[in-house]
């Protein structure tokens, strides 16, 4: 059965689209079927796996207020397991549109309802606030995973996500996991880096993923070329720590069988 991952944290530049992505490419490399379902209106998933989000025709925002069908909407990518629901600039609407409705929290896991069978795993990324549509994502999720920038004030930011996974759980999504924590753009050279690493791993133990992903400017200069990581340079640190990482989380589901 799918797992349904929501890659969250309210705040920006922290790494999530990147991760979603990348983990997506890296799962899909271990042959795993994976879709990556872009929630966020600015798109960066969609463009990071080389589709033109002003081309796509539709996505997730279809998927939501028209109720297309999900095979109408997903496409392929350059990785044979790796698909894409991809987003465009509407999805923004969503946010106000979606006021008023009754199911307004629910509608995305309603309609990813269908494709549980197709896929192994589901990588929602969220955009960088905790408005509706990561509201819909969380509500949709089995899991989630928190990237974290080793910055200052990178424990106050993991309190607000962690409140409001707590609030999910509480009302519409009980079974709601935190799946782990992931430590982004580590710099070794860094003391900072360093110590925000030491101190959320005293915090919270178990739940901080072992891989951590190093600052590399491969992974940022992926997405220009509108590829994963690993079809861009899979030699580069960048590559070989999201491969880890799929690793890591494989290991659990074999660990769990
Ligand atoms: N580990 C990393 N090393 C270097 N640059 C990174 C890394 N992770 C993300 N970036 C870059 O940082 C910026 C923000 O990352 P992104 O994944 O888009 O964050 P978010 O989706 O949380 O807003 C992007 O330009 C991305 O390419
Ligand atoms: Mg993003």
């Amino acid at each position: 059965l799918a797992r349904t991952i929501c890659i969250a944290n309210q705040k920006g530049g922290v790494g999530k689209t990147t991760t979603a992505v990348n983990l997506a490419a890296s799962l899909a490399a271990a042959e795993r079927r994976v879709l990556i379902v872009d929630c966020d209106p600015q798109a960066n998933a969609t463009s990071g796996v080389g589709l033109t989000p002003s081309a796509v025709g539709s996505g997730v925002y279809q998927l939501l207020v028209d109720s297309a069908q999900p095979d109408q909407i997903i496409q392929s990518t350059s990785l044979s397991y790796l698909s894409i629901l991809p987003a465009t600039i509407d999805l923004i609407g969503v946010e106000v549109e979606f006021v008023t409705l009754a199911d307004r929290h629910r509608r995305l896991r309603d309609r990813l309802q269908s494709l549980a069978g197709r896929f192994d795993f589901l990588l929602l990324d969220c955009p960088p606030s905790l408005g509706l549509l990561t509201l819909n994502a969380l509500v949709a999720a089995d899991s989630v995973l928190i990237p974290l920038q080793c910055e200052y004030f990178a424990l106050e930011g993991l309190t607000q996500i962690l409140g409001t996974i707590r609030r999910v759980q509480e009302t519409f999504n009980p079974g709601l996991e935190l799946e782990g924590i992931l430590l982004t753009m580590f710099d070794s050279r860094n003391n900072l880096s360093h110590q925000v690493a030491e101190e959320v791993r005293r915090h919270f133990g178990g739940q901080v993923f072992q891989t951590s992903i190093p600052r590399n400017v491969r992974l940022s200069e992926s997405p220009s070329f509108g590829q994963p990581v690993l079809l861009y340079d899979i030699r580069s640190k960048g590559s070989q720590s999201y491969l880890a990482l799929a690793q890591e989380l494989l290991s659990r589901f074999k660990e769990a069988s």
